[in-house]
């Protein structure tokens, strides 16, 4: 009796573990949940977000218009998903990258020192009153500082909440 059963057990167990397998989220580069550190992870995977393209408008890095403690100069970075995207809102699984650089208003990166990183991460029905957007910050060494429908990033991004949240251009 035992010995018709246990190829049975072992299929069923090798079945289990191929379709948890097939299910599991960070397999293969699907989409992160909404947690900062799976995002972080999703993002630096290599290639990584370096590799990423922008908008035509945010090629240069610049000045940003607004002084915060995320850095005075931005370099900002875009997956596909969004940069294949025509006009406002950007379609779940967006993810955007801006890098800060300096806290001077004439210095660009003393030392080449990378301030923070702060993303936006669209996921669907993550926060429908406002966009949809995932929030996260990270030092510049990738460490999590906060993550989540934060009103800190909301606050000055709700201002161009027909633009979907963003503030460096215009979504056309
Ligand atoms: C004091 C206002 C302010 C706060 C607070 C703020 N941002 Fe921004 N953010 C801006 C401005 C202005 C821009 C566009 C110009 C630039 O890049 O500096 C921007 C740009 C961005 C961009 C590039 C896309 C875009 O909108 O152009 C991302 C991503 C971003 N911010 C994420 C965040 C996150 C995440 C937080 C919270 C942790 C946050 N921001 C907090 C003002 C702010």
């Amino acid at each position: 009796m035992l010995k018709r059963v246990k190829p049975w057990i072992a299929f069923c167990c090798l079945a289990l573990a191929w379709q948890w397998a097939a299910a599991c989220p960070l397999s293969a580069g699907q989409a992160p949940p909404p947690e900062a550190q799976a995002l972080w992870q999703h993002i630096t995977q290599p290639p990584g977000f370096y590799k990423w393209g922008t908008w035509s408008a945010l090629r240069e890095s610049r000045r940003s218009r607004c002084a915060t403690a995320y850095g005075y100069f931005a370099r900002v970075y875009a997956n596909d998903v969004a940069l294949k995207a025509k006009g406002a809102p950007l379609p779940p699984g967006s993810i955007v990258v801006r890098e800060g650089q300096g806290m001077g208003t004439n210095t660009y990166a003393p030392n080449g020192q990378i301030r923070a990183y702060t993303v936006m991460y669209k996921v669907r029905g993550f926060n429908p009153k406002g966009g949809d957007w995932f929030w996260a910050s990270y030092s510049g060494t990738g460490q999590v500082r906060d993550s989540g429908a934060l009103t800190e990033c909301i606050k000055c991004h709700q201002t161009a909440w027909q633009n979907d949240y963003l503030l460096g251009l215009e979504l056309k």
